[in-house]
C-alpha cells in the first residue's frame, strides 16, 4: 500500500502530538514532532546562553544540533546530539522561550531542512505549526486540529499536573493564548489552516474519536466529496 505523507496542524493543547502518535502507530508510519524540535533548539540554547532573540546564534546552533526520535513503548524520546531531552524540553522555561525562538526566519530555514529530510521517504505523520501550509505543502492528507481556548487550557492543566507540576489554570490559558497569537502572528510561516486541510474541532471529541475520524480522511486521502 502506498505510504501516505500526513499533516497534523493547529494550536496548543489541541491534541496534535497525541493524536499523531496514535495515527502513526496504527498505521506503522514514523511519527515526527516538529514541536518538540523547537523545543530542544531552545533547551540547547538557553543552556548556551544564547538570547532567544538572537537570530544568527539560534540559526548556527540549529544547524549544527542533530535532533533524532527514539521509538519507546507508546510514545517515543526526544534526542539532542545523543542526549535524551524528552522531560527537559517540556518545563516552563523552555515553553516561555520557544515562540520567541521560532519566530525568526533563518531558524525556521534551518528547521525546516531537517524536517523535509525527516519526511523524505513518506509514510510519516508530522505535526506542527506550518506543516500543511509549508513544510510539506503536498501532503497527502491535511488535518488542522483545534478546541476552544477553555477545552485546551484545561487538556494542558492535566498534562502538566500529571508531570507533577502544580499550575492555575487561568495562568495555563494566558500562556497558550500568548503562544497562539505569538506563533499565528509571525511573520514567517505563522499557524494557519491550509486552505486544503481538513478543520477538526475535538472539542467535546475523545482522542479515539479524533484518531479514527484522521483514519477515515487518510482512507479516503483526505479530499472532501470522495
Ligand atoms: O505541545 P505544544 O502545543 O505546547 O507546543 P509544541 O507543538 O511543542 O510547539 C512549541 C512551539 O514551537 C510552538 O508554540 C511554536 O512556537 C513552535 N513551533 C513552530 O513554530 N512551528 C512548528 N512547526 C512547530 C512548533
Ligand atoms: O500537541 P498539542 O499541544 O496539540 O496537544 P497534546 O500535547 O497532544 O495535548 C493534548 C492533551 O489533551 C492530551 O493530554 C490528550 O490526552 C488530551 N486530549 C486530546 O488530545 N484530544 C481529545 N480529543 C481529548 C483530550
Amino acid at each position: 500500500m502506498e505510504r501516505l505523507t500526513i499533516a497534523i496542524d493547529g494550536p496548543a493543547g489541541a491534541g496534535k502530538s497525541t493524536v499523531a502518535r496514535r495515527v502513526a502507530q496504527r498505521l506503522g508510519y514514523l511519527y515526527i514532532d516538529t514541536g518538540a524540535m523547537y523545543r530542544a533548539l531552545t533547551l540547547a540554547a538557553q543552556r548556551r546562553g544564547v538570547s532567544p532573540h538572537d537570530e544568527d546564534a539560534l540559526a548556527k546552533l540549529a544547524r549544527a544540533l542533530t535532533i533524532a526520535f527514539a521509538p519507546d513503548g507508546d510514545g517515543q524520546r526526544v534526542l539532542l546530539n545523543g542526549e535524551d531531552v524528552t522531560d527537559a524540553i517540556r518545563t516552563p522555561a523552555v515553553t516561555a522561550d520557544v515562540s520567541y525562538v521560532a519566530r525568526h526566519p533563518l531558524v525556521r530555514e534551518a528547521m525546516v531542512e531537517k524536517q523535509r529530510e525527516l519526511a523524505k521517504n513518506g509514510g510519516v505523520v508530522m505535526d506542527g505549526r506550518d506543516i500543511g501550509t509549508y513544510v510539506l505543502p503536498k501532503a497527502d492528507v491535511k488535518i488542522y486540529l483545534t478546541a476552544s481556548i477553555d477545552e485546551r487550557a484545561l487538556r494542558r492543566q492535566r498534562e502538566m499536573e500529571a508531570r507533577g507540576y502544580r499550575v492555575d489554570l487561568e495562568t495555563v490559558k494566558e500562556e497558550i493564548a500568548k503562544r497562539d497569537r505569538l506563533d499565528s502572528e509571525r511573520a514567517v510561516a505563522p499557524l494557519q489552516k491550509a486552505e486544503d486541510a481538513r478543520l477538526l474541532d475535538t472539542t467535546g471529541m475523545t482522542v479515539d474519536e479524533v484518531v479514527e475520524e484522521i483514519l477515515a480522511a487518510c482512507r479516503t486521502r483526505g479530499r472532501e466529496g470522495e
